[in-house]
């Protein structure tokens, strides 16, 4: 009974799967005209040979793989780009935007690849297309005096945080703990990390950007306008142009800060933990943060749930455990598992690295881990899960495919619920108590295998419809999820993006199209997941 529409499953599959990958190569157009265009442009600067690459150079397929972070897309069938260009200056942008419209191409900028979906090096739409590659855009500039810092968006997290901390010890910036998360990509789409609850999000700290628009001219925020500087600080920066920069505004930090992680499994009471977690760690001062990692370990020969809770206080352990004491006893943090570190240090041990490893570690675009195939989902709680809903969700972790899965959960609360909806396109503020990133990981090659996992996260999803935000079922930019709709190609109406925009931007969706049919009318910079201008369908350049 069941082999019947699973055939046609099957079936409908295998036809997704044809329509889904066209051939890598795209016999309608010549680079070399691209490439022609570039050099006549070029004539006068760095000559065009030493930073575009054709898949022909052998240094192509190093460069394109150099910061692709999912193996889901480095498969042969996965669609490349016809031209690497890793600009060195803001000219050789202009030039590429110029010589792309001229050319019927694309362009995906990519500053550290860590786009879930592989948006910034890939494509599911036909066009050829180029990756702008800002690798070579790196250039961090500190003004202790004014605690403020121009970056360029091919800078990495890592790499900020190690200059920074090179300049002062009681200045930081609040983004992600991710190393090698670029700059470019992570603030133009909001940027969690361990300072969410005092300062909010990255793009919250931007004070100025420099923006190349469709028209090649190079605009900083009083030329930009005020509403294209809100639209990129939050609704993600490929819809508008390239962010070559940000001004980001350094926020103060304490000598000494204190980190913890302890484990919990199921055992453990981990259960009765998390739910309590739902109710302390959402109303604690703002000057700490416990986040949440939830995974399957071993524990002798069976298999359970395990709860970690990761911590940064920002002040020293004599003030935390008293603190902790009085609000979260149950947890039973002891001193010996606190450590006093720097901020740097706190950078360190988020990136999974030891307080007294060297913080130039951290600039290294190598991840520690290897990559492996993941796909990820995200999820907002506005109310706190009950016990049995909690038991529900660990009993997904029985299923092999959730061997490798994770829960990452953040702590809303403090700064958080203090800026409004709309100050940024990043919409999800007062009245969450969290935010859930669910990740499942694997290792091996194929179909078969990433269907399996994708469909275990698609029923972890499924599962926990009833426990979070409704109306939308509210989404992060940043946590990218092609599930929630894409664009058509040469087609992108406001209805189908709608779909996916309200879940990711709430009402500044609306705002978001308005900034886009202001500064991209012919909607030049699209992906899967652009905003769209109105009035644009059918229109190609
Ligand atoms: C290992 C890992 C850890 C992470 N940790 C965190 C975390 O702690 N907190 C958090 O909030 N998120 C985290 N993320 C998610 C991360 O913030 C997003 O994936 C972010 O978009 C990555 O930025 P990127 O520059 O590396 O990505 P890219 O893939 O280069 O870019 C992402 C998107 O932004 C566009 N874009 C990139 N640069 C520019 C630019 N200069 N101008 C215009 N558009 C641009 C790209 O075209 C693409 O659409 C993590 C992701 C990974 C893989
Ligand atoms: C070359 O440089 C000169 C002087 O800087 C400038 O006037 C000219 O426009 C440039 N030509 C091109 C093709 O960029
Ligand atoms: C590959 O491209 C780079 C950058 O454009 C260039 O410097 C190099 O000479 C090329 N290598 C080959 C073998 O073509
Ligand atoms: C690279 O490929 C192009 C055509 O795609 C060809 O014209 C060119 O000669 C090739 N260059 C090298 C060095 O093989
Ligand atoms: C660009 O960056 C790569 C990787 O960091 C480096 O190897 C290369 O030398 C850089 N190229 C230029 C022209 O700066
Ligand atoms: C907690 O668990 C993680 C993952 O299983 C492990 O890497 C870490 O060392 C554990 N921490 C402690 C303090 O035991
Ligand atoms: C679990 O909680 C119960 C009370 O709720 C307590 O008696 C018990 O000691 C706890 N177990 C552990 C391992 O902390
Ligand atoms: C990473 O991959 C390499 C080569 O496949 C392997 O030797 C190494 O053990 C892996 N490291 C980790 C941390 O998995
Ligand atoms: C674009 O999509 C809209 C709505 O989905 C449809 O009405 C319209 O005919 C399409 N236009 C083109 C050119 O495909």
């Amino acid at each position: 009974m069941e082999t019947c529409p699973r055939l046609i499953l099957t079936l409908l599959l295998a036809f997704l799967a044809l329509s889904l990958s066209p051939s890598t190569a795209y016999p309608q157009l010549d680079h070399n005209d691209f490439l022609a265009c570039l050099s006549v442009r070029l004539q006068n600067q760095t000559s065009i040979a030493n930073v575009a690459y054709t898949p022909n150079n052998s240094s192509y397929s190093s460069i394109l793989q150099s910061s692709i972070r999912n193996l889901r897309f480095t498969s042969p069938s996965t669609p490349k780009p016809l031209v690497i260009v890793t600009p060195v200056d803001e000219s050789q942008i202009q030039e590429v935007i110029h010589c792309s419209r001229q050319h019927g191409l694309q362009i995906r900028t990519r500053s550290g690849g860590h786009d879930y979906e592989g948006l910034s090096y890939t494509s599911r739409f036909d066009s050829p297309f180029v990756i702008l590659d800002l690798i070579n855009l790196s250039e961090i500039t500190i003004d202790v005096g004014q605690e403020s810092a121009w970056v360029q968006t091919g800078a990495t997290l890592g790499q900020l945080y190690y200059r920074i901390s090179q300049a002062s010890r009681t200045l930081a910036f609040p983004a992600g703990g991710g190393a090698t998360v670029g700059v470019g990509g992570h603030i133009s789409g909001g940027g969690y990390g361990s300072l969410l609850r005092k300062y909010g999000l990255a793009a919250d700290n931007v004070v100025d950007a420099r923006l190349i628009d469709v028209n090649g001219r190079i605009l900083d925020r009083s030329s930009m306008g005020e509403e294209l500087f809100w639209a990129i600080r939050g609704g993600g920066g490929a819809s508008f142009g390239v962010v070559t920069a940000w001004k980001i505004r350094l926020v103060p930090v304490p000598e000494t800060l204190t980190f913890f992680s302890v484990n919990r499994t199921l055992e453990q009471n981990a259960t009765k933990l998390v739910h309590k977690w739902q109710y302390v760690a959402p109303n604690l001062p703002e000057d700490i943060l416990i986040a949440l990692i939830i995974r399957k370990v071993n524990a002798g020969e069976r298999k359970t749930v395990q709860v970690t809770f990761i911590s940064l206080f920002l002040g020293r352990v004599d003030a935390l455990l008293p603190l902790l004491e009085e609000r979260f006893p149950e947890l039973g943090v002891r001193r010996e598992e606190c450590r006093e570190v720097s901020w740097v240090q706190s950078t360190l041990l988020f990136a999974n690295y030891q307080p007294e490893d060297s913080p130039e570690i951290l600039t290294s675009r190598v991840t520690r881990s290897n990559s492996s195939y993941f796909k990820a989902k995200s999820d907002y709680v506005q109310d706190p899960i009950p016990e049995h809903g909690l038991e529900g969700l660990w009993k997904l972790f029985d299923e092999e495919e959730a061997d490798m899965a994770e829960l990452n959960v953040a702590p809303y609360g403090g700064r958080m619920q203090e800026i409004s909806e709309s100050a940024t396109p990043f919409p999800h503020r007062a009245g969450n108590l969290y935010k859930f990133l669910h990740l499942v990981y694997w290792d091996e090659a194929g179909k078969e295998a990433s269907e399996r996992h994708i469909n275990w996260m698609r029923k972890l999803y499924a599962y926990l419809t009833p426990y979070v935000s409704k109306f939308p079922r509210a989404a992060y930019v940043n946590y990218r999820d092609l599930d929630l709709g894409v664009n058509k190609e040469g087609n992108t109406s406001y209805a189908q993006a709608s779909r996916w925009g309200f879940r990711y931007f709430k009402n500044n969706f609306n705002r978001l199209v308005r900034v886009k049919t202001m500064v991209d009318p012919g909607n030049f910079f699209r992906n899967e997941q652009s905003i769209p201008p109105l009035f644009s369908w059918g229109k190609k350049n």
